[in-house]
């Protein structure tokens, strides 16, 4: 029998990565490739909802980029949604501390979630969520961990050089997998391959964290201290009108 989960704490938040001085960068390359794959599409959305926004880098960016749509985030940690809200780019969205695998906040025309679906050990309750809060006709855009071969990869790991306990945030679920449940719902999936341009240095002392590695083929991937090659992934979902 497979269990369903691992007797893990779930989700703990790792706050140097969205506070202090160790903060990933507020401007990523994955929110220029959010864009153009909006623009592709021919898009040009009036409300835009982030599930996991932490501090609010994406809806910032979308701010500057849709001057006049509406802006709406939740998180569950409610440190991260005071400084999000403490910024002037941010004066008018809706932010919220609220639970992304149940929350429903209204219809939106794009519903993001970046780097949140690897913290679940089963991608649907969120991915059902994103959908019911978007609106017929609309889009969600998650980037996360999708394995272009048909496998489900669960992980659990242990920074032991910050004194951690047994931690999650970067499951793997198959792109297939994800496909077949979306067909199921009359959902339409593209998957896009998210490769980083800019260098990411190693961070020695949060070995978790990305970095840039240079592959002999001329590819710029991404990799972190868990030895993971990471299959990051820009998912669209088709929500029928
Ligand atoms: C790895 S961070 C990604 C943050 C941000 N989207 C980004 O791309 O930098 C995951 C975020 O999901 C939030 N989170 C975890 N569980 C959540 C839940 N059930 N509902 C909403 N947010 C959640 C965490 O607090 C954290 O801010």
């Amino acid at each position: 029998m497979i269990p369903e989960s691992f007797d893990i704490p779930s989700f703990q938040q790792r706050p140097e990565t969205y506070l202090g001085k160790s903060r990933a960068v507020s401007e990523k390359d994955v929110f220029r490739f959010l864009k153009q794959a909006i623009r592709a599409q021919g898009l040009s959305p009036m409300r835009f909802l982030d599930v996991g926004c932490a501090t609010g880098d994406l809806l910032a960016f979308l701010g500057n980029n849709y001057p006049d749509a509406q802006l709406a985030g939740i998180d569950v940690d409610a440190r991260l949604i005071d400084v999000a809200r403490r910024r002037t780019e941010l004066s008018k969205a809706q932010l919220r501390v609220a639970d992304g695998l149940t929350a429903r906040l209204g219809k939106f025309d794009v519903v993001t979630s970046f780097g949140t679906l690897g913290i679940f050990d089963a991608f649907e309750p969120l991915l059902e969520n994103l959908v019911a809060n978007t609106s017929p006709g609309g889009h969600v855009y998650v980037q996360a961990l999708l394995n272009p071969d048909d496998i489900d990869v669960r992980i659990a790991y242990r920074d032991n050089l910050n004194g951690l306990d047994w931690m999650r945030g970067f499951n793997i679920f198959s792109r297939a997998q994800v496909s077949r449940w979306a067909a199921s719902r009359g959902l339409k999936t593209r998957f896009s391959d998210f490769r980083m341009t800019s260098f990411l240095a190693k961070r020695e002392l949060l070995p978790h964290r990305a970095y840039s590695l240079d592959l002999a083929d001329g590819t710029r991937r991404t990799t972190n201290g868990l030895c993971l090659l990471l299959p990051e992934t820009l998912m669209e979902l088709h929500v029928p009108t």
